[in-house]
């Protein structure tokens, strides 16, 4: 049976993949935030996912304007990365499940959330910088990579309530898979920025930090921001945010939150990134504390010495 082990959201800054594309990331101004994610590489090394489900946006490469899902989900064996315009970043091509895509398709618009259903998709930096932060630059990606993209970029982008209940419709979805997979749900995007307008440049910090408490600790108040106060408080581009609730749906009410990490600018963007666990599942632990021998039911001497009494009063000695 598959289960989701574990959240990660991140920024998905665009400079972020040329900083790494053009051998930058040891300048100063980079360190910075490429630091923050040597603990997501080490956590990442250890957990080992067979599996993940990376939410985020195209940003006009794979969908034009002429053609804008509000959530698509890639169903195909692989997705080359898109051409931004400098031509394609040299990452891996994203090798994607199509196994488990499809099923995740068939649970979730049975469960009545309207996926479109991506056969063919390159993918651009709002997926695979995220993919970089955690994985760093390997010749392949570690494990194969369901793409969910969502639309933010023309209003008007799903309710981050709608994008928390895909991701409980998707946790559903990867429970009811039959195969033994470790999958790791990605929400990306954000934080708080604004790339044109008179507020162009805009960071609030305090909105971000508290968004990055209550993710972890009270996610259904994130679930009652609305577009008109994200854009307000967070920037037009701030509305990023709503898909990182579809990686919060995903996993348990209660979670750990095992790394966190906040820095201030990247390009023109606030970076901020959260590794989140799920707790140990109740019956995970019956389970084992089955396959232990009991001391309860480990013979005391009093017991093996009764024992012995019986079996000579049944021997007739
Ligand atoms: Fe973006």
């Amino acid at each position: 049976m598959a289960r989701i082990i574990a959240g990660i959201s991140s920024s998905h800054v665009p400079a972020i993949g040329a900083a790494i594309d053009n051998g930058r990331t040891q300048e100063p101004y980079w360190q910075r935030v490429f630091s923050g994610f040597d603990k997501s590489k080490e956590w990442m090394a250890k957990a080992k996912p067979d599996v993940v489900i990376g939410v985020y946006n195209d940003h006009a490469s794979a969908f034009s304007v002429e053609i804008i899902p509000t959530f698509a989900l890639g169903c195909a064996a692989e997705f080359p990365p898109a051409d931004e315009g400098w031509g394609p970043r040299p990452v891996p091509v994203v090798k994607g499940h199509p196994e488990l895509a499809s099923h995740i398709a068939q649970s979730v618009i049975l469960d009545e959330f309207d996926l479109t259903i991506v056969n063919k998709m390159e993918v651009d930096h709002g997926l695979t910088v995220p993919l970089n932060l955690v994985f760093g630059s390997p010749k392949e990606w570690p494990c194969p990579v369901i793409p969910l993209a969502v639309n933010v970029v023309q209003y008007p982008p799903p309710t981050g309530h709608r994008c928390f209940m895909l991701g409980k419709a998707i946790r559903k979805a990867v429970e009811s898979f039959p195969q033994d997979l470790r999958v790791v749900v990605f929400g990306t995007g954000g934080m708080s920025h604004q790339i044109s307008g008179p507020r162009a440049g805009l960071i609030n910090s305090k909105f971000d930090k508290a968004f990055l408490d209550n993710l972890t600790k009270d996610p259904k108040k994130l679930t009652r921001i609305s577009h008109l106060e994200f854009m307000r408080e967070a920037g037009a581009e701030g509305i990023e945010m709503v898909m990182w609730l579809v990686m919060r749906g995903a996993i348990d009410d209660k979670v750990d939150e095992v790394y966190r990490f906040y820095t201030v600018p990247a390009s023109n963007t606030a970076v901020g990134h959260i590794i989140l666990e799920n707790r140990q599942r109740a019956g995970a632990k019956r389970k084992r504390a089955a396959a232990r021998p009991s001391k309860r039911a480990a013979p005391s001497k009093t017991r093996r010495a009764a024992a012995r009494v019986k079996t000579a009063v049944r021997r007739g000695k």
